[in-house]
């Protein structure tokens, strides 16, 4: 007989078991430098860890860690609305699936096909009433493009990040994503330190002004710049008129010994908010992280490894019961800090 999947644990206990050796499904995803993934990039891949000593995949999440909420109780009751306006579409969350891709880093084949997860992540997004994001490695092509494929496959509800390549590929890859109707497109910057990208003969580049301008101007899609860990950085992604930031070290995955993400947000929003969309990730697990992001000036957030084991724990239906969690936790947490929609958000919700 086979029990019925209905929670996260479900999901996360079938995840455990396929992922044996390469993530231990814990119960905190904290990055501790004891934890199996850690420590896996001496000399070899990745696997789902952080880079070297681990320490900003660590850092992102004592840095969440360092923030408490302030209970708020005694008034009318409320029922939170979670709704998120994300370019147009009416999102029953601020959070989204952040791009993740190289099911060769969590077990490949064996454990999920970069189709079926791709499928996963954005139909089970959808489900949830919510958007995933589509990320790119060196088994992504023109001709091979299993993001943009599964976005298509729901009516181009789907967010295209794309890997700091030569101009021209980017470029390309833009124009596909606009054919299919995609929400927005992107680069994650920060991708170029890929350790996988460098390993598999496909460059990458650190990117200028002008050439993240050039990018911009190549498309009618909002453009999204993805590893922003600075004031400066931000400044030059509004300067070039990007539509959105997402502040982020790569899930820790780039460089060693960053600052978390929950340490740098409200400086960038600081001089950023009202001028240009931002978005968080690292370290997010609980809608209760979410609201402490939102308190701290991000506007939505996106969520990476938890997204990984609810794909291979259970496909659509794992993404879609993790998302849903989400956002009845971060429903939980706005009644009883008393935010009644996430524009009453504040840091006055933070100790
Ligand atoms: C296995 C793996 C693959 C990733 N691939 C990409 C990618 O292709 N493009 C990208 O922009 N970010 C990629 N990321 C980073 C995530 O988008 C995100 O920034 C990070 O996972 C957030 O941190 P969290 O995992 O702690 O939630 C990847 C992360 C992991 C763990």
């Amino acid at each position: 007989m086979t029990t019925e999947i209905k929670t996260v644990e479900d999901v996360r206990n079938i995840a455990r078991e396929k992922l044996k050796g390469i993530c231990g499904v814990y119960k905190d995803c904290d990055g501790d430098p004891r934890r199996l993934c850690q420590g896996q990039s001496y000399g070899r891949a990745l696997g789902i860890g952080g880079t070297g000593s681990g320490a900003s995949f660590n850092n992102n999440y004592l840095a969440l860690r360092k923030y408490k909420l302030k209970m708020e109780l005694i008034q009318k009751d409320i029922v939170p609305n979670t709704f998120y306006d994300f370019f147009g579409r009416k999102l029953t969350m601020p959070i989204m699936a952040a791009s993740v891709a190289g099911v060769n880093s969590f077990g490949g084949d064996r454990v999920i096909t970069e189709q079926q997860f791709c499928h996963a992540v954005v139909q089970g997004c959808r489900d949830a009433g919510t958007l995933g994001w589509r990320g790119d490695t060196y088994t992504y092509s023109l001709e091979n493009s299993y993001g943009i494929d599964a976005i298509a496959e729901v009516g181009g509800h789907g967010v295209k990040i794309v890997k700091p390549r030569n101009q021209d590929t980017i470029i390309s890859f833009f124009k596909k994503a606009e054919e299919i109707g995609c929400v927005a497109v992107g680069v994650d910057i920060d991708g170029c330190g890929s350790y996988a990208m460098a390993t598999h003969k496909k460059p990458v580049f650190k990117k200028s002004l002008e050439e993240i301008k050039e990018l911009i101007s190549s498309t009618n899609l909002p453009v999204i710049i993805k590893g922003i860990m600075t004031v400066e950085d931000a400044g030059k992604a509004i300067e070039a008129g990007a539509a959105a930031i997402v502040v982020s070290n790569h899930g820790g995955r780039v460089l060693d010994h960053t600052l978390g993400t929950a340490d740098v947000l409200p400086h960038i929003a600081e001089k950023s908010k009202g001028k240009i969309r931002i978005i968080v990730d690292g370290g997010i697990r609980t809608g209760y992280d979410v609201l402490k992001m939102l308190a701290l000036g991000a506007e939505s957030v996106l969520i990476g490894r938890d997204i990984i084991r609810a794909a291979v724990g259970a496909g659509v239906k794992g993404v879609r019961i993790h998302m849903e969690y989400m956002q009845k936790t971060l429903q939980k947490a706005m009644k009883i800090t008393s935010c009644r929609s996430i524009n009453e958000v504040s840091p006055k919700i933070l100790y």
